[in-house]
């Protein structure tokens, strides 16, 4: 190939020409960025954000390689069964709350979300509870969410052109010293956020209490006992990193959920149904009935599938070697997205795919499908889960059973409580969603009534001993 138009021409035609089968098919994603996984979980280089502002601190967009896998452990050592075990009694106490709080104030329901998801990544990472949106805290975290978002612009900073830029002296580049300030700013509330664990333990230690289970205070015991070789700086973005992966992406999937509902009734009843049957009107529902509502489980991941909050699949993946696939050479540092939005949706996996229909991730579906997969029931998924939401490989989305469990119990005792109806004569699109890497729907009004003063009561009951379990989670003040 001669010129870089010839190049581009193939590249197009290629594309153009591009089996039908392999677009979007989930069975390719798993082929690259798992199958060949050594192959494919590298970053794309960020330089502003990943190695100016972060300097190189953040899980997210690290490169494959040492410092990303000691990162990762440490994540996983968070999330194992028994941890997530642990997390359990703070998401059930949460869920009561936001039903109690849906009561008082339903038109409020897209910030009572937000404020559960914020308050369940705090309480898991650092043990402390969020009562409100407006804490401190929060506006701290958007403050450095938004910038760093902001740096990711293209064309925005040469460096990422030319990174040797990054080199240049301070003096000569007042933009990269802008960038540190920041970087400076993020990295030290983040230790604040450790010190606050620390002196919790030591206070706990010396007056013989206990402080409730955090990844941040795991992390901080495991540290006494084995050398973990990350500086303080570095050891504070683990912990750090839950907000910003975890909060926005659970309330966008449950704000999905109510679309849902509101434009599929059918749902509701069959989700009332089972919660009738199993469940009956005297208590809400826990995890321990988790193995008797399947078609609750069904319904978070149909949410999940129909519209992922990730819709390119979060961040790009890099490869890291060259490679050839079905006949196209993949030289190494190619960006590799996988487009969770068409694989959610390809047809020969989900028929009739915008149809919002949790029977589609019934156990006996699942397995009737795997058997003798039709056009009317779809192939089966590549994925133990059944979609590709939470990503792919060795980058796969650590949190992803944390975030399951919240929305199971958010949606368990939602649902148990409440009918979630459209407003007579108000039009819902289910294509209106906002824009960007992660996505949410447009702001809709909906109505949420409670299904009899007999669930109300249980609701108010049960807020007691919820709040007996949150009073150990000190709250972060406004
Ligand atoms: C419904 C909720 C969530 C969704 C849909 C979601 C989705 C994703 C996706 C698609 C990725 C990129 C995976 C890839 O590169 O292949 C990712 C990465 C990540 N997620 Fe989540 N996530 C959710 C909740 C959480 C929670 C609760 C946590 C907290 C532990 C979390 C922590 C992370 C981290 C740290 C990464 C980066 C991992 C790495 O680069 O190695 N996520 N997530």
């Amino acid at each position: 190939m001669d010129t870089i138009s010839e190049m581009v021409e193939t590249i197009w035609s290629d594309l153009y020409n591009m089996d039908r089968e392999e677009a979007n098919n989930p069975v390719v994603a798993a082929e690259l960025m798992e199958k060949r996984s050594t192959k494919y979980s590298s970053r794309p280089r960020m330089v502003a954000m990943g190695e100016i502002l972060w300097d190189g601190a953040s899980i997210l967009v690290q490169p494959y390689g040492k410092e990303w896998s000691i990162r990762r452990k440490l994540l996983h050592q968070a999330m194992t069964p028994k941890a997530l075990r642990l997390y359990k009694p703070v998401q059930t106490a949460e869920a009561t709350r936001l039903c109690n709080q849906l009561l008082e104030t339903p038109n409020n329901w897209e910030k009572l979300l937000e404020r559960f998801t914020s308050s369940i990544v705090f309480s898991v990472a650092y043990g402390h509870r969020i009562d409100s949106l407006n804490a401190e805290v929060i506006h701290q975290r958007f403050k450095f969410m938004h910038y760093s978002s902001s740096l990711n612009v293209p064309g925005k900073y040469q460096v990422e052109s030319f990174p040797f830029l990054k080199h240049v002296p301070d003096v000569l580049a007042p933009w990269k010293v802008e960038i540190k300030k920041h970087g400076q700013e993020e990295a030290a509330a983040n230790m604040q956020l450790v010190d606050l664990v620390r002196s919790d333990i030591a206070r706990a230690n010396t007056r013989g209490e206990e402080i409730p289970d955090s990844l941040c205070k795991l992390l901080l015991v495991t540290r006494e006992k084995e050398h973990i070789p990350l500086s303080d700086r570095d050891f504070s973005f683990v912990p750090a990193s839950l907000f910003g992966a975890g909060s926005d992406t659970t309330a966008s999937t449950l704000c999905s959920a109510f679309l849902a509902l509101v434009t599929h009734p059918e749902t509701l009843r069959a989700a009332h149904e089972e919660l009738d049957r199993v469940i009956g009107p005297d208590r809400t529902p826990t995890f321990e009935d988790e193995a008797h509502l399947p078609y609750i489980r069904a319904l978070a991941k149909e949410v999940l599938r129909w519209r992922p909050v990730a819709v390119l699949g979060g961040t790009p993946h890099a490869s890291t070697e060259d490679d050839r696939y079905e006949g196209y050479y993949i030289p190494a540092g190619t960006t590799v997205l996988g487009n969770s939005w068409a694989i959610n949706l390809n047809e020969e996996y989900y028929p009739n795919p915008h149809h919002f229909n949790p029977t589609r991730f019934l156990d006996t579906a699942l397995a009737e499908r795997s058997k003798n997969p039709t056009p009317e029931t779809g192939k089966p998924h590549p994925a133990k889960a059944g979609h590709s939401s939470f990503g792919w490989g060795r980058r796969i989305c650590p949190g992803a059973d944390l975030a399951t469990n919240s929305l199971f119990i958010a949606l368990a005792k939602i649902l148990w409580a409440f009918h979630i109806a459209p407003l007579k004569g108000v039009r819902y699109d289910t294509f209106a969603y906002t824009d960007g890497f992660n996505i949410r729907p447009r702001k809709f009004e909906c109505e949420i009534k409670i299904r009899s003063p007999a669930h109300q009561q249980v609701l108010k009951d049960e807020l007691v001993d919820a709040e007996r379990i949150l009073e150990r989670f000190t709250p972060f003040g406004e």
